[in-house]
């Protein structure tokens, strides 16, 4: 579904992205790990088109999508929904408002459809009946929830998640572990790739992991893989060692 190939990423001479070849396998759950700073974050950007690679292509579904700019970037975009950190929803505007946002964005302007729509990713997220609640109203859980409800109402092909459990206590990232499996498997078609730092987290939700270390892939499998592997970086990284090869700059 999205595929890097020798895709280099420099900021001020630091090399971020080092002859990176990726593949994101469709329709499944993949997590990106890999220590701060690697450029999982980065990964996410290029694939949005928010950010170009100094030389390599990305490809999304096929489409070389490394030179998009203008109108058909707008479009690109469009095929994703996105769940950052921090759910930033918009505190002026009610459940109802902030989740149609992404659909009148798209030119969805049946409000009919668009309230069955809302109502049908609500109760997806386990919220039904908040529609004329404010962000304000709403506990931590219950944004973070919105939030997934409006990167999921126009239907779209891929969903980004920037480490949505970060910061949140131990019962709610489990909750939006959850969620984040049961909403892939309710769309088997929708490609869902999660950074995260929680890695039994990764190993117990990814259908496909994928580890960044040094601007590249060291390695890319399945959690069974993950757990057997010999490779070093990798064992240490998931044993959060600080003895090992694993360079810290
Ligand atoms: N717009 C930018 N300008 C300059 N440097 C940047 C920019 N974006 C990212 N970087 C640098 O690229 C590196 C990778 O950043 P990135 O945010 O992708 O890391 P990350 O793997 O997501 O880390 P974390 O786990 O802490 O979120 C960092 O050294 C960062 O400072
Ligand atoms: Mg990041």
């Amino acid at each position: 579904m999205i595929r890097f190939e020798n895709v280099v990423k420099s900021f001020s001479k630091k090399v971020i992205l080092n002859h990176l070849d990726l593949e994101i396998p469709k329709g499944k759950i993949t997590f990106i790990v890999g220590k701060s700073g690697e450029g999982k974050s980065v990964v996410l950007k290029h694939i949005l088109g928010l950010m170009k690679p100094d030389s390599g292509r990305v490809f999304v579904g096929g489409e070389d999508i490394t030179e998009l700019s203008g109108e058909n970037l707008r479009k690109h975009r469009q095929r994703f929904g996105m769940l950052f950190q921090m759910a930033a929803l918009f505190d002026s505007l009610n459940v109802y408002d902030n989740v149609v946002f992404p659909l009148k964005e798209s030119g969805h302007n049946d409000e009919k459809e668009n309230l069955r729509k809302i109502e049908e990713v609500l109760s997806m997220v386990g919220l039904p009946d908040i529609l004329n609640k404010f962000p304000s109203e709403l506990s931590i859980g219950e944004k973070k929830r919105v939030g997934l409800a409006r990167a999921l109402v126009h239907n779209p092909d891929i969903i980004l998640y920037d480490e949505p459990t970060t910061g949140f206590d131990p019962l709610i990232a489990e909750m939006i572990d959850h969620l984040i499996v049961k909403v892939g498997r309710k769309r088997p078609d929708l490609t869902s790739v999660v950074v995260s730092h929680d890695l039994k987290a990764t190993l117990e939700s990814a259908e496909h992991i994928i580890m960044l270390y040094q601007g590249k892939v060291v390695l890319s499998g399945t959690s069974k893989e993950f757990r057997n592997t010999e490779n070093k970086i990798v064992r240490q990284f998931f044993s959060g060692k600080q003895e090992g090869p694993m360079v810290f700059l």
